[in-house]
């Protein structure tokens, strides 16, 4: 468990972010979400995708970002993985905390968090094996977007993996269409695979994406 009070961290949240309306917008209205109960994305439901990519990697250490209530970091630490989660609504992560009491003190860790500023946690535990997003990194300030893809790079181990769901632009709500993924995160990773799909809870076309960072070449 991070030891990083909850309240303290939504308060730096708005305080850093005042001249940036789109990410004050984009965080409001999913601490909203939250406070409602409209978060249909939260299935306790680990995405077959990432059942699989799990079952063929060997245990490493993985990283979350927009983790919501933590089902998907408790799905890693589960299966034996070392897990680090990241949201920015302290609800979320109030949520995640409690499912991942159980686990040893360092196995599974939730923080309080802007995935835009990732390399402001000192707590985070790279190299990373294995990155996943599901859902965030699509609503994210465009100008943001070119930093979390590098930041992303940088976190994993040359061969490491990094999992992707996004859904698709429209006219009310931002998105990535396939053209978007490849321009955003061609420039670090390999795209092994992808699949051009509808969202299973909310019906929106989206994709799934996995990426692989380049290994080193040695000599
Ligand atoms: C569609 S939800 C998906 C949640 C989770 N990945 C899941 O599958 O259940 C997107 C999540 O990203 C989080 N998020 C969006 N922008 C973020 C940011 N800049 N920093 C941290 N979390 C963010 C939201 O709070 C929300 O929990």
């Amino acid at each position: 468990m991070s030891d990083e009070p909850i309240d303290d961290r939504a308060a730096d949240h708005t305080a850093d972010h005042t001249a940036d309306d789109h990410a004050d917008n984009r965080y409001a209205m999913f601490a909203q979400r939250y406070a409602d109960e409209q978060i249909p994305w939260d299935t306790g439901i680990t995405p077959p995708e990432i059942v699989t990519v799990v079952a063929e990697l060997p245990t490493g250490r993985a990283l979350d970002l927009g983790c919501g209530t933590g089902t998907n970091v408790r799905f890693l630490a589960q299966h034996g993985w070392q897990a680090d989660g990241i949201d920015f609504v302290p609800l979320a992560i109030e949520r995640a905390r409690q499912k991942l009491a159980d686990f040893p003190p360092g196995q599974a860790v939730a923080y309080c968090h802007d995935v835009t500023r990732l390399s402001e946690l000192a707590a985070l535990r790279p190299p990373y094996d294995l990155v996943v997003d599901i859902g965030c990194g699509h609503s994210l300030p465009l100008q943001t977007q070119p930093g979390y893809a590098q930041v992303i790079h940088d976190l994993l181990r040359p061969g490491g993996v990094f999992m992707l769901f996004s859904h698709q632009p429209s006219e009310e709500r931002p998105g990535w269409t396939p053209d978007d993924v490849r321009r955003l995160f061609g420039p670090y990773f390999n795209i092994v695979w992808q699949v051009i799909n509808d969202d299973t809870t909310t019906g929106r076309p989206s994709g799934w994406y996995r990426l692989v960072k380049p290994a080193e070449i040695s000599g």
